[in-house]
């Protein structure tokens, strides 16, 4: 049942969206500083996440341009852009999961799809079939793939790692129940159980926080704090600005293009975000206030 569920649960994490209709998002001309400009110095098989040129289309379209981007180790970063900016995308094609139309990924030097056993990967909440019929213990059994390799059992240590892994985010109470009788913000804790049991040096989130409370949220951040704090490199798909300021250490902000890439301080401006969303007024509203506090 385990391994025929992992493979269900694997080509369940494959990207298989509706085309959904999503707000124009115009064109916007940035100048985004050199690529390497936050791991000159390292070397490469040291930095994380490279992308060079990285295109992405759907049905031809494309909905990621030309993205340059190098992540230094041991950060929290935030991928901050409005509905259809690409956030999701990029992750996924990180991930190898969907086909470039140019450019390349490297995982600590090597080729993305060659390296995927060094990543964690919490995908988007709405992307996850939940009525798949599957325990918690099996899907946080399910990070544990990668260092078991196909056909192996787990083994007492992989269990010993699971549960850890899901007293880490309070779930151990539910091990046994099926993933689809939870409540959202129980299946988002699992998910991010399941990446902690990969013990991944570069992990990303799509949007960890959707639908959690805010006592769960902040236990989550004290999690990415103890990752960060052991050399990992977390990135994190996020779409609250006002907190976005306080959680991490540098933001991307991609609208299609990458608009920049830097430590938060230098990049969560006024301009910077207005230039990211497009000047939609709720959110520039939003962004005027969260920089307002940040100057207090
Ligand atoms: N399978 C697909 N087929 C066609 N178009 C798609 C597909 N998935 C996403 N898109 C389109 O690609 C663009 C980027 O989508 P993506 O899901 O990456 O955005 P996002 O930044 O993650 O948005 P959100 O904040 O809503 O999660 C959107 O215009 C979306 O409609
Ligand atoms: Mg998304």
């Amino acid at each position: 049942m385990l391994l025929f569920g992992l493979e269900q649960l694997n080509n369940m994490l494959h990207p298989s969206f509706m085309v959904q209709e999503k707000d124009k998002i115009p064109r916007i001309e940035t100048t985004p500083p050199p690529a390497n400009r936050w791991t000159k110095g390292l070397a490469v098989e040291d930095i994380p996440l490279e992308i060079h040129d990285l295109t992405v289309a759907y049905h031809h379209k494309p909905v990621l341009y030309g993205i340059d981007l190098a992540v230094p180790p041991g950060k929290l970063i935030g991928i901050i852009g409005p509905n259809g900016a690409g956030k999701s995308t990029l992750i996924k094609a990180i991930m190898g999961l969907l086909p470039t139309d140019s450019g390349w990924v490297k995982i600590f030097g090597k080729n993305n799809r060659k390296n995927l056993k060094r990543v964690g990967y919490v995908p988007q909440r709405e992307s996850v079939d939940w009525d798949f019929p599957v325990s918690v213990m099996d899907v946080v059994l399910m990070g544990r793939y990668g260092k078991l390799g196909l056909f192996k059992r787990p083994a007492k240590e992989d269990r010993d790692i699971a549960s850890a892994c899901l007293e880490k985010v309070k779930m151990m109470p539910y091990a046994d129940r099926q993933i689809a009788n939870l409540s959202g913000g129980q299946q988002q804790r699992v998910f991010l159980a399941r990446a902690l049991a990969q013990e991944s040096d570069l992990y990303f989130m799509d949007e960890p926080f959707a639908g959690v409370d805010a006592a769960t949220e902040s236990s989550i951040i004290g999690l990415l704090h103890e990752l960060r704090q052991k050399g990992k490199t977390i990135l994190v798909v996020h779409h609250d600005l006002p907190t976005a300021r306080n959680y991490f250490d540098m933001l991307v902000l991609l609208n299609m293009r990458l608009v920049d890439f830097g430590p938060t301080e230098e990049v969560f401006t006024y301009e910077k975000l207005q230039k990211t969303y497009g000047g939609r007024l709720t959110i520039l509203s939003e962004v005027a206030e969260a920089v307002r506090q940040n100057k207090e």
